[in-house]
Order: C-alpha cells, then sequence, then structure tokens
C-alpha cells in the first residue's frame, strides 16, 4: 500500500513538473521587439530597467500617439520583454 501511494506522488511530482516547464515555455519568445534605439528611447538606456518604466506610458498609454497593439500581452515590466537593444 504504501508503494502505491509512493508511485502515486511520483506521478503527481511529474505531471506538476510538467506543467510548470509548459507554462514558461509559453513566455513570449525572445524575439519580441527590442526597444528601439533612437531618440525617443536612448534615454532608457541610462537608467535602471525599473525607473525607466515609469516613463513609457507618457508615449505608449491609451490616450497617446503610440499605444500598445489590441492584443498586447500582460505589461507590467517592460523591459523584461521588450530588450535594449544592443549597441552597434
Ligand atoms: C517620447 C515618447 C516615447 C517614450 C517615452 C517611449 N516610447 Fe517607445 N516608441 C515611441 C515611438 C514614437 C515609437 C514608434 C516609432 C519607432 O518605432 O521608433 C515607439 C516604439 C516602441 C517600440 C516598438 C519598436 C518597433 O520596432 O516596432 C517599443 C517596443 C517601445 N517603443 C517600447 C518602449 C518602452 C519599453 C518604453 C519605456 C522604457 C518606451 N517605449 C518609451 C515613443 C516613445
Ligand atoms: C510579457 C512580455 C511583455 C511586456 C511585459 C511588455 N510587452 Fe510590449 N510587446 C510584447 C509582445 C509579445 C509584443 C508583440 C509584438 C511582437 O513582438 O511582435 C509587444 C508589442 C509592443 C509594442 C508594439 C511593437 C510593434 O512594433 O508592433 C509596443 C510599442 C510595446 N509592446 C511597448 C510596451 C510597453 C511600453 C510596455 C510596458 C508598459 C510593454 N510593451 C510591456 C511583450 C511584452
Amino acid at each position: 500500500m504504501e508503494k502505491k501511494k509512493a508511485a502515486f506522488y511520483n506521478v503527481m511530482f511529474l505531471i506538476i513538473g510538467a506543467g510548470i516547464l509548459i507554462f514558461l515555455l509559453m513566455a513570449p519568445p525572445e524575439s519580441t521587439v527590442k526597444l528601439p534605439r533612437d531618440k525617443d528611447h536612448i534615454a532608457f538606456y541610462d537608467m535602471p530597467r525599473k525607473e525607466a518604466e515609469k516613463h513609457c506610458s507618457k508615449c505608449h498609454g491609451k490616450e497617446a500617439g503610440n499605444p500598445l497593439p489590441e492584443k498586447h500581452p500582460p505589461k507590467f515590466r517592460c523591459l523584461f520583454c521588450h530588450k535594449l537593444t544592443k549597441a552597434s
């Protein structure tokens, strides 16, 4: 009886592990558009990310000129997804 229980927990462990893995793999791919390196964004390259993110909505908020796409994913912490463009 005890053995059966252990087997059950092992299977549960595997299922939960697989679930977490799938969840992580569903994160947006690295191909997400990067932060442009232009005059509008260059200032944010010299700022801690958390500080920079406070300014995004000035131009990318609903009322601003460059709103996010309709189907934009949850948007807390912009710069976790939109990586900086490497200097060339
Ligand atoms: C001064 C206004 C302004 C601010 C502030 C600003 N943006 Fe932008 N952003 C723009 C404009 C204008 C565009 C569209 C033109 C372009 O592609 O460069 C744009 C485009 C983008 C794009 C798309 C680039 C592409 O290749 O399509 C991303 C991603 C982006 N911004 C992220 C951010 C993030 C993250 C922040 C905050 C750290 C931010 N922006 C702050 C004006 C701004
Ligand atoms: C969970 C990841 C994630 C976060 C957080 C996030 N974005 Fe995005 N963003 C995306 C994805 C994915 C797209 C779809 C465009 C693509 O990559 O093809 C996108 C698209 C955009 C675009 C349009 C780019 C274009 O050319 O179509 C802008 C502008 C943008 N995001 C700005 C922001 C700003 C500003 C924030 C913070 C308020 C933010 N994003 C937070 C993942 C994210």
